[in-house]
């Protein structure tokens, strides 16, 4: 952020910032929590809280696609829509361009709306089913009282061949068009006013798997002829995995792991980010056997109303130690462009060495991972360990226990 005093001079005057260059950082958010009250009573008494989003660090470039990932529940759509300033955060900061936009109200954030915009999920539920098609494209230019050059309908048109549309459509109704066409419409009713950031919250996920790629493969060419700056999400990784950067692994609220997509692919670290990987269903040829190496997790996400102690991941994964459930693993910059939270990472030297026991749990959550995923998992740590052990290290003694976890992790007591 070593221009952000300088964007902020350009932000507080009269125009914004239009162009922040490639790379630069056009989102940053800062301990991001939002937390739903739970009410009871006839006094609506506050009872508790579901903590949908529960303290997020990250920063999106301009120019990239950021994909974010989690099962459903984790908070992705919760975390969309606090960055967009749809929803208020409970706690943290987001800024746009240098600017601190999280409390802004509605006037000072009309400017900001132009800038940011969203894609829902449900092309069926996010159209207006009583509006035609321009009416719809339209509509953000009436909020802003904006005028395009050579008028709304020509404009209107031209945004429905951008996205590949018949430019002649646009007095037809939302039922006359199928969920992918939809789609395409809700995508050139985001671009109407030029953003410079979209944030699509599982813009394929209702889609036939045919017609996902055609609307990925548009957002894609989108972006390259718009200079668009994506964050994209996705409750699977097959979705985000060609198209994103970087790629954020949510669980429960947090980040566990954020790395650009190659490293992740290449040598995921946190558990999680392996499970899910393994749960991808296109076989990627890089892996080997991707089939039998699935990795089944074991029951449902926790209640975000009470988490977990300590490392959320603890109730379902196979590597769980004791300090799993007492302590919370930062979120660490373990290899370049590769953050982890995890005690015990994969292909990486083991953050707690000296806790070696594995929890019940995590021995019955071993019986869900395939057994060429454990040899793989000791396998890369045994190497990781004697790589630490032939270079001088700072922490000589963290090598020959390194191992350890993995060694017992092969689950033989059944
Ligand atoms: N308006 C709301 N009020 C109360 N709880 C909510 C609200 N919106 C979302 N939640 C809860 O927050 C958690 C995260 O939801 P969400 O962000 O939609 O997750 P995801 O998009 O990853 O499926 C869920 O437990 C959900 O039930
Ligand atoms: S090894 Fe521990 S810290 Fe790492 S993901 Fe599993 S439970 Fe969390
Ligand atoms: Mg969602």
């Amino acid at each position: 952020m070593a221009n952000s005093a300088q964007r902020e001079g350009v932000a507080a005057g009269a125009t914004l910032n239009r162009d922040a260059a490639p790379g630069e950082t056009l989102l940053k958010v800062t301990g991001l929590q939002k937390h739903f009250p739970i009410r009871k009573g006839l006094l609506q008494r506050q009872v508790g809280a579901v903590r949908a989003v529960d303290g997020l660090d990250f920063e999106v470039k301009s120019g990239e696609t950021l994909g974010v990932v989690g099962e459903s529940g984790c908070g992705k759509s919760t975390m969309g829509r606090l960055i967009t300033r749809l929803l208020e955060p409970t706690a943290g900061k987001v800024e746009f361009e240098g600017k601190d936009i999280t409390h802004l109200g509605v006037g000072a954030m009309r400017p900001m709306r132009r800038d940011v915009q969203m894609i829902f999920q449900d092309p069926y539920s996010s159209l207006n089913p009583r509006h035609t098609i321009g009416t719809i494209i339209s509509a953000p230019f009436k909020l802003q009282g904006v005028t395009p050059e050579g008028g709304v309908k020509k404009e209107v048109q031209r945004l429905l061949s951008v996205v590949g549309l018949n430019p002649e459509h646009y007095n037809r109704y939302p039922h006359e068009f199928s969920g992918g066409q939809r789609q395409r419409i809700g995508i050139a009713r985001a671009l109407a006013l030029n953003p410079k950031m979209v944030v699509a919250d599982e813009p394929v996920s209702a889609l036939d798997v045919s017609i996902q790629a055609q609307v990925v493969n548009l957002l894609d060419d989108l972006q390259q002829e718009l200079g668009l700056t994506y964050v994209i999400i996705a409750h699977d990784l097959s979705v985000v995995r060609h198209v994103s950067d970087r790629i954020a692994v949510m669980y429960l609220g947090k980040i566990v792991e954020l790395a650009d997509r190659d490293s992740l692919y290449k040598a995921p670290m946190h558990p999680y980010t392996k499970a899910l990987m393994s749960a991808v269903p296109i076989p990627d040829p890089r892996r080997k056997s991707a089939k039998s190496e699935r990795i089944l997790l074991q029951g449902d996400v926790p209640s975000p109303i009470a988490p977990p102690s300590g490392c959320r991941f603890h109730t379902r994964c196979w590597k769980a130690t004791q300090i799993c459930t007492t302590t919370e693993p930062p979120l660490l910059e373990l290899k370049p462009g590769q953050q982890v939270a995890c005690h015990h990472p994969e292909n990486f030297e083991d953050q707690a060495p000296q806790d070696t026991v594995l929890l019940t749990v995590a021995k019955q959550a071993a019986e869900l991972v395939a057994d060429e995923v454990l040899a793989e998992s000791a396998a890369t740590s045994a190497a990781v360990a004697a790589e630490v052990a032939a270079t001088p290290a700072e922490t000589p003694t963290a090598s020959p226990a390194a191992t350890a976890p993995e060694d017992e992790a092969p689950a033989k007591e059944k």
